[in-house]
């Protein structure tokens, strides 16, 4: 690694997976280092790689082995069809965030399709790196639709600005705004809402199970929540209800032990259909509701 510039890709491709035991991730931090990806990265594997080069793959390597999530090192990493930049002001966006995405998505589309000339409007509560509701802006048609995404860390707010110009000319549907829950967005979109998804802190603070890679590097603000984890969700279910129009939908994000609890505050809070769907696992994982007039 120290004579770098001097080394093809190749070399250092095979020195990289020796150190990190993980042909993938050698790949994809080769690539990443070399500004090359999937066949133009193969095309060079006999080429030279320069210094710059070399050394800036000699420190992801140093980061990864000391412990940083593969996402982080890297810098982005793909979420449905967006490439996020993500680092350690945000969450790792997750693959069972894509199916709550994709839940939303299919609404906001059915929305959409009978919206009559007005203009569809969703909120992500919560965003993150903009995971959500980049996606969905990124995915629904370009006219009558606004994605408002939200966050109560000016920092990851920051992120996922930066990431709403990957999404092309749907950028013009996002908006932003910093605060708590529901108080970021601005009063007179109160009742207005088609769609409130959010995928919100969830981690019961004393939870023995999660990863330590997780609890050491990722935000403990986009983990954990009190009250066993549910106190966000709760707090979500009741201030959605003044924002979401009549027939609107809140799709939340939960915790696979949550799935009973959730459903229950729900009906309490005056919400109809409500449904716990499973993820890839077989877990508890997406709660979907209804808000009805007066709920
Ligand atoms: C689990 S992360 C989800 C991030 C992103 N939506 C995703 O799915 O990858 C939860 C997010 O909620 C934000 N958050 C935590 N408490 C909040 C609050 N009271 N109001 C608004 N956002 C909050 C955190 O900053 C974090 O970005």
């Amino acid at each position: 690694m120290s004579q770098a510039d001097t080394s093809t890709w190749r070399e250092l491709l095979d020195e990289t997976t020796e150190r990190l035991g993980d042909r993938n991730e050698a790949r994809w931090m080769c690539e990443e280092a070399s500004g090359l990806d999937g066949g133009e990265f193969l095309d060079e594997l006999d080429q030279p790689a320069t210094q710059r080069m070399g050394l800036a793959l000699q420190s992801m390597v140093g980061r990864r082995l000391a412990g940083e999530p593969l996402q982080y090192v890297l810098g982005h990493w793909p979420f449905r069809r967006v490439d996020l930049l993500v680092d350690r002001r945000v969450l790792i966006p997750r693959p069972e965030t894509e199916l709550v995405a994709g839940e939303a998505l299919g609404i906001a589309l059915a929305a959409h399709g009978g919206r009559g000339g007005r203009t569809i409007r969703i909120v992500d509560l919560g965003t993150g790196s903009g995971a959500i509701g980049l996606a969905i802006a990124n995915e629904l048609p370009h006219t009558g639709v606004e994605v408002w995404i939200t966050d109560a860390s000016a920092d990851a707010l920051d992120v996922a600005r930066a990431n709403i110009p990957g999404i092309g000319r749907n950028a013009a549907n996002v908006r932003v705004a910093l605060g708590e829950w529901c108080a970021a967005l601005p009063d007179e979109l109160r009742g207005r809402f088609d769609v409130v998804v959010s995928n919100p802190p969830y981690v019961a603070v004393d939870d023995a199970t999660l990863d330590e890679s997780v609890r050491d590097h990722e935000p403990h603000s986009a983990l954990f929540s009190a009250n066993d984890g549910l106190a966000d969700i709760f707090a979500i279910a009741a201030q959605a209800r003044d924002w979401l129009a009549d027939n609107g939908r809140l799709i939340l994000e939960i915790g696979h032990r949550q799935g009973a609890a959730v459903r229950a505050e729900l009906e309490r809070l005056g919400y109809v259909n409500v449904e716990v769907k499973v993820d890839l696992a077989g877990h508890d994982r997406i709660a979907v509701a209804v808000k009805v007039a007066n709920a």
